[in-house]
């Protein structure tokens, strides 16, 4: 994803009046360096910052000042600099820190630097001082257009100063602003921001539990929250109406660029709603985020499709509709064509099912072997594929398809189609991977810049690896009224009240309607294989506090670094976190997490496994 047109940083104050430079002002230096301007010609001010860079030039030396709101130029000359600054300043090195006071100067016509912007002038240092010395950046902060980043892994050990980097202050920047709108506008709608236990009880969201030995009773442990969702549930029935929290959840899972084990919601649950109260709310929200941003655009309301239609028409229930590309059954026209592959599938109770790739004959045969291995990775099995091309058809299918066959497909000359037959959660998956790969490789245009889409009716139960009933949200999801009936016969088929929030193919959000009948609740843990004991000792407290009187409730959690990330262009979230863990969640800058003592851990009522005392000793 390309970076985005985005704005800058907001300033403190407005950055071009002189009642901002009065916010700016501390007992350190008169105002940043970022509002300064042709209009402040001749004016005296005092700046701190760090030196950004350093330039000796016949005599003269000139310093990049920087601090959060830009960078400025200073020159340190005889004609008007004090002596011992003269001195100092050639032995400036790159992240010192200096303050400085000086007059600003327009610069000559022919030293203006259009691309800063404060290029139009600089500061003429009468005094100037240093106030830290850095040691030399073990990353510089310092770069030219052409260098490129180092490596990753350099940067999160020294994420001090990959942090002075404009694009993570901007990113940080416009973080913060986006959870203001979010409280600002959450509060105009009524709803409290109450913040909800860190040290909890396993909340089941799908993830392993990051969990806490307790100190004061040994064996018992806190888990930290995956989520606030049952905290949230309490607060609708303790009364509150409108709930919401900028909300830490911590979750041990498999890390991917997308997932952080410690990540950001905007947490919401309201009383008395339906699935559309809801949507309205959050669709308010994004077009208000959105007005920060000049290329995105959120237009309510948004297109909604169901579960079974999304995976029916993309192979995915989190499709980018920014591209038309779009699965097809093709079970009629290829089951009698002659390939035993096709035949056994549909005989075995499977369908055909397919993409047609516009002008998708250029894709090589390079790219279709590791379209092969990226559909066995993710678990399905794999894809024939063939090729209308100005030699004739081609792939492996080419032998058994007429003419007639391309007909019907809609196979043009140019075009490939992508076939996969089976059980229709592996030909989605198959083919929601492949629609992912094409759009790609191929560079297909985007039809719209901003797809906006609600995800509706999720089947509540799953299965997991095992063939266990597993839930495919969370277990607190209503059923939809007319399901509810035969809830306990055929689990399987039961939709929730459930919606998730989709932007260009990101999972933004997700919510439900919740159980607040106490009976139904139950029944619902029962089928996900919960005796009544396991049932009351972890879920207890909310049965008995839905029988307390509950109204009815429901909600959403939205990723607020997904959201970060995806507006500002960000491939990672690591770059939208401040002190973001590794893939091997890990934090690199502090290093963690630490082994502890033997007294620490007795303390804490723990031991030492002898596996892991060996593997600490060999590390
Ligand atoms: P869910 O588990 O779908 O729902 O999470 C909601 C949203 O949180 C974000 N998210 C993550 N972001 C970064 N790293 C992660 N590891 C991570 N996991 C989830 C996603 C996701 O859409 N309690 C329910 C919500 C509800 O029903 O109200 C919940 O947490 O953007």
């Amino acid at each position: 994803m390309g970076a985005r047109n985005i704005e800058m940083p907001r300033q403190v104050g407005d950055m071009d009046s002189s009642e901002s430079f009065e916010k700016q002002k501390t007992g350190l230096r008169s105002q940043m360096v970022g509002g300064l301007s042709a209009r402040d010609e001749g004016r005296n001010v005092k700046l701190a910052g760090w030196v950004h860079r350093r330039r000796d030039l016949g005599g003269m030396v000139f310093l990049d000042v920087r601090d959060r709101s830009g960078l400025v130029q200073v020159s340190v000359g005889p004609e008007w600099t004090d002596e011992i600054s003269l001195q100092l300043a050639p032995k400036l090195g790159a992240e010192d820190i200096v303050v400085l006071e000086g007059l600003v100067y327009l610069r000559p016509q022919e030293m203006k630097n259009i691309d800063m912007e404060t290029g139009e002038i600089e500061i003429r240092a009468l005094k100037l001082e240093r106030l830290s010395k850095a040691d030399t950046p073990a990353i510089p902060v310092y770069r030219s257009p052409e260098d490129e980043l180092p490596s990753e892994e350099l940067r999160l050990q020294h994420r001090i100063l990959d942090l002075r980097r404009t694009d993570l202050q901007r990113n940080l920047d416009l973080r913060h602003r986006l959870t203001l709108e979010c409280r600002n506008y959450m509060d105009d709608l009524g709803f409290l921001e109450i913040e909800t236990p860190i040290l909890t009880k396993p909340t089941p969201e799908g993830a392993r539990d990051y969990l806490v030995p307790s100190r004061l009773h040994h064996g018992e442990f806190y888990a930290l929250p995956q989520s606030p969702q049952i905290y949230k549930q309490l607060c609708m029935v303790a009364g509150f109406d409108r709930y919401f929290q900028i909300a830490r959840c911590f979750r041990d899972e498999d890390l991917r660029a997308d997932r952080q084990p410690e990540f950001t919601q905007i947490d919401i649950e309201a009383s008395f709603v339906t699935p559309d109260d809801i949507m309205k709310w959050v669709e308010g929200l994004m077009v208000a985020l959105c007005s920060h941003f000049q290329d995105i655009e959120a237009r309510a309301p948004f297109d909604r499709i169901t579960y079974a239609e999304a995976m029916e028409r993309f192979g995915t229930d989190r499709p980018d509709l920014r591209y038309s590309v779009e699965i097809q059954d093709w079970t009629s026209a290829l089951e009698d064509c002659g390939s035993n592959i096709l035949k056994s599938a549909v005989a075995e109770g499977g369908r055909i099912r397919g993409l047609l790739v516009p002008g998708g004959s250029q894709l090589s045969r390079k790219y279709l072997d590791q379209l092969q291995e990226d559909v066995k990775k993710g678990g399905a099995s794999g894809l024939l594929w063939v090729k209308n091309t100005p030699a004739g058809i081609s792939g492996p299918l080419s032998s058994h398809l007429k003419d007639e066959s391309c007909v019907k497909l809609g196979l043009k000359p140019g075009d490939m189609a992508l076939v996969a037959a089976g059980e229709d959660t592996l030909t989605s998956l198959a083919l929601s991977i492949a629609r992912t790969f094409v759009i790609e490789k191929l560079e297909i245009k985007e039809e719209k810049l901003n797809a906006w889409l609600w995800v509706v009716d999720f089947p509540i139960f799953g299965l997991g690896p095992n063939g266990e009933m597993l839930a495919n949200h969370h277990p607190f999801v209503m059923p939809v009224q007319e399901d509810a009936d035969f809830m306990e016969e055929r689990p399987g088929s039961v939709r929730g009240l459930a919606y998730d929030l989709v932007y260009n193919g990101v999972e933004f959000g997700s919510g439900s309607i919740r159980n607040h009948d106490s009976n139904v609740q139950r029944t619902i843990l029962r089928i996900l294989g919960l005796n009544e004991s396991e049932i009351d000792q972890k879920f207890g407290f909310l049965l008995n506090s839905l029988d307390a009187g509950a109204p009815p409730h429901g909600g959403i959690a939205l990723g607020v670094d997904r959201i970060v990330a995806e507006f500002v262009g960000a491939t990672s979230l690591r770059d939208v976190i401040a002190f973001p863990k590794t893939t091997a969640a890990r934090g690199l800058l502090e290093g963690s997490p630490t082994s502890l003592r033997d007294d620490s851990l007795s303390e804490l009522g723990l031991t030492r496994s002898s596996k892991s005392h060996r593997s600490q000793n060999m590390e």
